[in-house]
């Protein structure tokens, strides 16, 4: 692809990158549409740390620039995460949802690796306005990514698979051919299609006016540098929103539903 410099040029490489990470979710877009359905895409979710070079805000940056503003913010007490959404004046921009890791409630070992990863990348790299399709900006061995994930799974998932989509997410009001989400993950499964069932396979309810499903991540050969290995890379998530008392839609997203969400790449497929 030439020269990313437009949003819609940005969107567009971090499907077609997120795709080769996660082949089941165009297999399972191509059979929304076979069904007649049109796909429209409720938000995109990054991973990083809040390390100062790093944190949501330098992540966002090329969102910001494009017309996107802060919406909601979010803490995961579980996961020790802290999230912030964003969104586009135009409705059909799909959300952005950053999330950076807590480095203060990690072990001095973990703090020191991730500032060692961060130190390896050159400013200029981290100013591109595609930053967020580029990937692993830094060199990991398996063994360094073996002690991350001892103490966190996103640590680990960060540093492994770095700066492209986590998950594309379908939003399922538009899906015309579905009651539900529940008829939805009967269908996926009936597919051969593994979804996360940690907490159940639908996180949130009506009440909270945000339901949500996804699969388990696909695996993917990452290079690491001393050999290669497979490890969970990235999900496909499906999310319901239901109407506020005001009748508005419900546009942002639920902490308490998303901390076991975040488990989706803690395994694969
Ligand atoms: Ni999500």
């Amino acid at each position: 692809m030439s020269e990313v410099k437009t949003i819609d040029n940005l969107l567009e490489k971090m499907w077609a990158d997120y795709i080769k990470l996660n082949p089941q979710a165009q297999v399972i877009v191509d059979l929304f549409k076979e069904r007649g359905d049109e796909v429209v895409n409720d938000h995109i979710a990054l991973r990083t740390f809040n390390h100062p070079s790093l944190g949501i805000d330098v992540v966002a940056k090329p969102f910001i620039e494009s017309g996107y503003e802060e919406k909601g913010e979010y803490v995961f007490e579980e996961k020790k995460l802290y999230a912030k959404h964003f969104e586009h004046p135009k409705e059909d921009m799909p959300k952005i949802f950053i999330s950076e890791l807590k480095l203060e409630d990690f072990s001095q070992e973990l703090r020191d690796k991730v500032d060692e990863l961060v130190k390896q990348v050159d400013a200029d790299t981290i100013k591109r306005f595609d930053f967020t399709s580029l990937g692993r900006p830094w060199a990991l061995s398996s063994e360094e990514y073996e002690q991350l994930k001892k103490e966190s799974d996103y640590a680990a998932w960060v540093a492994a698979i770095g700066y492209r989509p986590n998950h594309f997410t379908v939003f399922v009001n538009k899906l015309k051919s579905f009651e539900g989400l529940e008829e939805l993950n009967s269908y996926l499964k009936d597919k051969g299609i593994k979804l996360n069932s940690s907490g159940g396979e639908i996180k949130g309810s009506k009440e909270v006016l945000l339901e949500q499903s996804s699969t388990l991540a696909d695996s993917v050969e990452i290079k690491f540098s001393d050999k290669s290995m497979t490890i969970p890379s990235c999900y496909f998530e499906f999310a319901k929103r239901y109407e506020d008392g005001s009748g508005n839609l419900y546009q942002g997203f639920v902490a308490k539903s998303a901390d076991k969400i975040f488990e989706s790449t803690s395994k694969s497929q």
